[in-house]
């Protein structure tokens, strides 16, 4: 018997995601973006993504499915981003995947995105080894993750109190003048200057934090801290020195994030490491995360960046694992959760 074929539909904020998946293997990952409209907003606008989802839902399915040689009859499940995102573009989503369901009579899965940006790096490296650490790191979220069967058993062992790594980085840029998305702008101004001109907070690493939120991460009071160093420099009428304050503030989010995953791969005795999530594409991040895996022994995995932003491929590659994992289907009346844990 071949393995389920299954296709994935992600729609949770600004991209139209849509892939096949047979066992692990990728067949073909379609994505459509609708970012270009939300830039000149300086911000995703929800009811901007749904309208765009709905134009290029079908044409992505259309895609996915003739790049990847395939008739939709042969699809043996549907699987659909259930949360965590937003409310409008999930919906679009999820109404799609219950039509095809519907009218193949296939089964339905509803999937945990921040747990697919996990499970699609078993289309790239292979499977999981027995017990793994996933840190997922984007505009939304940054959570880390304690893998011990991507289907069926993952604990979150932290995640963000505030601001996710990516919604700092889009945050400080802003303040700092640059087009939106902030991020990719402070990691290329970041590389010119020096990460430790100016010593920014490590938030959530003080020893009293630690019996609470050993592995959480807080992001916010960084970013007050960096807004705060600007305008000093403002108020004293000199220039602000952009590339500095990019690298300062790079450094110290890379060090929250590494520091914290490793302390958790050693208490939870793991030498696995995957890190994926639209923020993997920092290099501050993958820099500070090579050197200080490998000094650890720790094996770091890290898909290519098209797979760490958002795709369909994450969404069909959990949804295969539930499916050769015997999980059951979700109802039709499945609702999307913009929160779901
Ligand atoms: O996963 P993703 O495409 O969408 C979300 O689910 O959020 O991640 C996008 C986020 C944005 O906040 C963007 O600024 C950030 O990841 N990002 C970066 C870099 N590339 C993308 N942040 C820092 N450095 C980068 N190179
Ligand atoms: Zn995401």
């Amino acid at each position: 018997m071949p393995e389920p074929l299954v296709l994935g539909i992600e729609t949770s904020c600004d991209e139209t995601g849509v892939a096949l998946v047979r066992g692990d293997t990728l067949l073909f990952d379609a994505v459509a973006s609708s970012m270009d409209e939300h830039a000149r907003y300086g911000g995703i606008i929800p009811e901007v993504a749904s309208r765009a989802h709905l134009e290029a839902m079908t044409p992505t399915i259309r895609r996915a499915l003739s790049e990847a040689d395939v008739d939709l009859s042969e699809v043996d499940a549907v699987a659909v981003t259930a949360g965590p995102g937003l409310v409008g573009p999930l919906t679009i989503g999820a109404s799609a995947a219950k039509a095809l369901s519907i009218g193949l009579g296939k089964p339905l899965y509803g999937i945990n995105h921040v747990i697919g940006h996990a499970a699609v790096n078993q289309l790239v490296d292979g499977p999981f080894t027995e017990r793994s650490m996933a840190l997922v790191v984007s505009g939304g979220h940054s959570s880390l993750l304690l893998v011990d069967d991507i289907a069926t058993d993952v604990t979150e062992l932290g995640s963000t109190l505030d601001d996710a790594a990516g919604e700092a980085f889009d945050k400080v840029g802003r303040l700092l003048g640059l087009p939106y998305p902030g991020g990719p702008h402070i990691d290329r101004l970041a590389r010119e200057g020096d990460p430790e001109a100016i010593r920014f907070p490590r938030g959530l690493t003080a020893r009293k934090d630690q019996a609470r939120h050993a592995y959480d991460f807080s992001f916010s009071g960084l970013k007050t801290a960096v807004a705060r160093w600007v305008e000093s420099c403002q108020d004293a009428g000199k220039e602000v020195p952009v590339a500095d304050v990019a690298a300062s503030f790079a450094a110290a989010v890379a060090d929250v994030l590494t520091a914290k995953t490793i302390a958790a791969c050693r208490a939870h005795d793991v030498d696995t490491l995957i890190i994926g999530g639209g923020f993997s594409a920092n290099s501050q991040l993958r820099d500070m995360a090579a050197e200080r895996c490998a000094e650890a022994g720790i094996d770091l995995r890290i898909p290519p960046i098209r797979y760490c932003t958002d795709n369909g491929a994450m969404i069909a590659a959990l949804g295969s694992a539930v499916v050769r994992a015997g999980l059951p289907p979700s109802d039709l009346d499945i609702a999307v959760d913009s929160s779901m844990p």
